[in-house]
């Protein structure tokens, strides 16, 4: 019992670096973030880099940078509430920043 007792401060100690490390993460609502993020859950079916060239049917990232009717209301309302052809991401609001940030990036 008493050697379970002392490994509580320990115990604790690594709950609050987990929780750190967790909100530093989410924190991050940065285009940086926003693409690793489109690098591991839309390039499958976007063209996400700057430079790359694509299907007509998919949207390229660069293209709605460009493009004045994908203003952030109209991305940060897709990315909630997407619809067929596209599956619904689970992503969090920071998430949503984060991707919509690294769009606006790759703005001409
Ligand atoms: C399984 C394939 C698939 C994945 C994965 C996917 N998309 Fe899409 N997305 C599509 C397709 C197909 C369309 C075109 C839908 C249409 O025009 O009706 C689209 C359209 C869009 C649009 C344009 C919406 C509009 O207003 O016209 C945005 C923004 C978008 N995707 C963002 C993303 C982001 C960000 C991710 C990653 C988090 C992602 N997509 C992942 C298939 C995908």
């Amino acid at each position: 019992m008493l050697a379970k007792i002392r490994h509580i401060p320990l115990f604790l100690g690594i709950l609050v670096t987990v929780a750190m490390g967790i909100s530093a993460i989410a924190s991050g609502a940065d285009a940086d973030s926003g693409k690793q993020l489109a690098v591991k859950l839309c390039t499958n079916c976007h063209i996400v880099g700057g430079d790359q060239r694509g299907s007509d049917a998919v949207p390229s990232f660069s293209s709605m940078a460009n493009n004045a009717i994908y203003s952030d209301n109209r991305l940060r309302g897709w990315l909630f509430n997407p619809h067929p052809p596209m599956p619904a991401i689970d992503l969090s609001r920071t998430e949503v920043d984060a991707i919509i940030a690294y769009i606006r990036s790759l703005q001409r």
